[in-house]
């Protein structure tokens, strides 16, 4: 028998040999579809509710906990009526369970001296006015598209954006974070996504979680 561990998982992914066999050979024969709904499945499991996709999912033993998180993560929040700390909260979950150590900052909290130092950013934020920032998120904005923002090379990024479709700039500021980010050097973990309020919704009653698939 081979006993070498099957490639494709780290290493040190918590898993029996055994196991690592079994998830190797189902791995690569699922479509993207299939990968998508199992995030979502195990997202709700990780959060102990019954999520979207017909599922009745009730909480699960797993074994093992996991190894202590060491993946550092920042989700950096500009909000101006709560969906996107909601959205925030949930992501949160979501990362920790899946191993990372997650500190979730409000834009209107953030040192912007930390920004160059960021391994992984996910930044979750909502479009107002007419295509402007939330009021608390005004001065990172301004200050990340100015000239005195750093090179950012060391830092893996995603945007979540939250606005709504009735506004002629709709997820301005989401995509003008999506498109510095990325003028300033950053890497994308993930393709910019974007929320409507019925996604929302959707979210606030239990609803299958987006980000997970972008940080896995
Ligand atoms: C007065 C007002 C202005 C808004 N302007 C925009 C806009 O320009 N573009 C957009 O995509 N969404 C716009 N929205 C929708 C918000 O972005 C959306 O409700 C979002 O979920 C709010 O998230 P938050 O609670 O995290 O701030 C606006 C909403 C309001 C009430």
């Amino acid at each position: 028998m081979n006993n070498n561990p099957p490639s494709g998982l780290p290493e040190n992914a918590p898993f029996s040999h055994q196991q690592k066999v079994a998830l190797q050979a189902l791995l690569p024969s699922l479509n993207a579809s299939q990968a998508s709904w199992l995030s979502g499945f195990f997202a709700a499991i990780s959060m102990g509710t019954a999520a979207g996709n017909g599922v009745g999912a009730a909480p699960v033993a797993v074994g093992h906990a996991p190894t202590a998180a060491t993946i550092p993560l920042t989700i950096l929040v500009g909000t101006e009526s709560g969906n996107s700390e909601i959205c925030a909260a949930k992501a949160k979950t979501a990362a920790a369970a899946a191993g990372f150590a997650v500190n979730v900052v409000d834009m209107g909290d953030y040192d912007q001296d930390k920004l160059a130092k960021e391994e992984n950013l996910l930044v979750i934020v909502s479009t107002w006015g007419e295509g402007e920032p939330p009021q608390r998120a005004q001065a990172f904005y301004d200050w990340i598209m100015g000239d005195s923002a750093p090179k950012l090379e060391k830092t893996r990024f995603s945007v979540f954006a939250l606005g709504d479709t009735s506004y002629a700039d709709f997820c301005k500021c989401g995509k003008d974070f999506d498109q510095r980010l990325a003028d300033l050097g950053a890497t994308r973990f993930a393709d910019r996504s974007m929320l409507t309020s019925t996604s929302i919704l959707l979210l606030r009653s239990g609803g299958k979680l987006c980000c997970l698939g972008w940080l896995s």
